[in-house]
């Protein structure tokens, strides 16, 4: 009820943008007491956001905090139910395991865990993931589809071309996609995806994708065995960015493609994912658990099921691998 209360005022003020919002506007839009609005302006100044408020005026909001609060998510969030459940910690293990949990007490479809840091960061192949404080997007995003099992895959597909047209839409730059699900910008890694899903033999009940995004770190943040391997929005762009604008960006513009694809299936999304794919068409050796495969990339299939020509010409599919290009 707070949170939908507070969901509410800091909607006013971000389609209010740079005007002042009287507290008696700000009581009738968002249904409450003037003294109700007087308290969550204050709790909201604890999280660190703060008010040019002038008599007869009325309130603005001058600078939004430098940790990333759900409320400063909420505000101007366009998405509509991703995000809309917002589970905030500042130092959690991994998001991911908060996500299962928020699972079993059936928190609904679009809650999202984040958290400023992790302390155990869980990446794909029971890697761990560097997740330091402050600097980068550490979020669970709990997904409810009515899909088969082997569905799930192409989740992460999806998940993968949303945070590239999120960083494109902020950035003006476009990273590239390394089958299946990590984002490079100038050949380094900027982005991992891990999904997890919970399912019975022929429906998903819930699918946590685990978004790691590597946003603010500079390069002697990086252990010396990462610095030539992963880099940061910040260390490519040589700036600072407002990680809650990129996490609201990445919401709604998964929402958006989850969407499409829930209604059109995963064709529209497979054409997006292979114009942003750098593997594509290129020789490459995917190297698996059981051996490697070295071939040509020629595309994805339908499932996101890596297509790989050997020079024999024989087609393989690769279900899941680290790929060298
Ligand atoms: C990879 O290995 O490329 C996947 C990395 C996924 C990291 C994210 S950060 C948020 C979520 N919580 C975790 O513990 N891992 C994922």
């Amino acid at each position: 009820m707070q949170t939908e209360l507070r969901k509410k005022l800091l909607d006013v003020f971000s389609t209010s943008e740079d005007e002042y919002v009287s507290g008696q506007r700000l009581a009738d839009l968002s249904g409450c007491s003037r003294t109700a609005v007087w308290k969550h302006i204050e709790e909201l100044r604890k999280e660190g956001f703060e008010f040019e408020a002038i008599r007869r005026k009325g309130y603005k909001i001058i600078h939004t905090p430098e940790r990333v609060s759900a409320d400063e998510i909420r505000l101007g969030l366009k998405a509509d139910f991703i995000g809309r459940h917002i589970h905030y910690e500042e130092s959690v293990e991994s998001t991911q395991k908060i996500a299962q949990r928020l699972v079993l007490e059936e928190a609904p479809e679009g809650t999202i865990v984040i958290a400023e840091e992790q302390l155990a960061g869980k990446g794909r192949m029971g890697r761990k993931w560097h997740s330091p404080k402050y600097s980068g997007i550490w979020m669970s995003v709990i997904l409810r589809p009515n899909l088969p099992p082997a569905k799930a895959p192409q989740l992460t597909l999806i998940t993968a071309v949303a945070i590239v047209q999120a960083i494109e839409e902020l950035t003006n730059v476009t990273p590239q996609i390394k089958w299946p699900n990590d984002i490079l910008l100038n050949g380094k890694k900027l982005t991992g995806i891990l999904t997890e899903m919970q399912a019975d033999a022929d429906r998903i009940i819930s699918v946590i994708i685990g978004i790691g995004i590597n946003v603010n770190q500079q390069r002697e943040d990086y252990p010396e065995e990462l610095e030539s391997i992963a880099t940061s929005l910040s260390i490519e762009l040589g700036k600072k960015l407002e990680r809650a604008e990129l996490i609201k960006e990445v919401l709604y513009k998964l929402e958006k493609l989850y969407l499409l694809y829930l209604d059109k299936g995963f064709y529209p999304i497979k054409l997006l994912w292979e114009s942003y794919a750098i593997s594509i068409g290129k020789n490459i050796t995917a190297r698996m658990l059981t051996g490697s495969i070295t071939g040509k990339a020629k595309g994805i299939t339908e499932d996101g099921v890596l297509i790989i020509e050997d020079d024999l010409g024989e087609l393989h599919h690769v279900y899941s691998a680290d790929i060298e290009l």
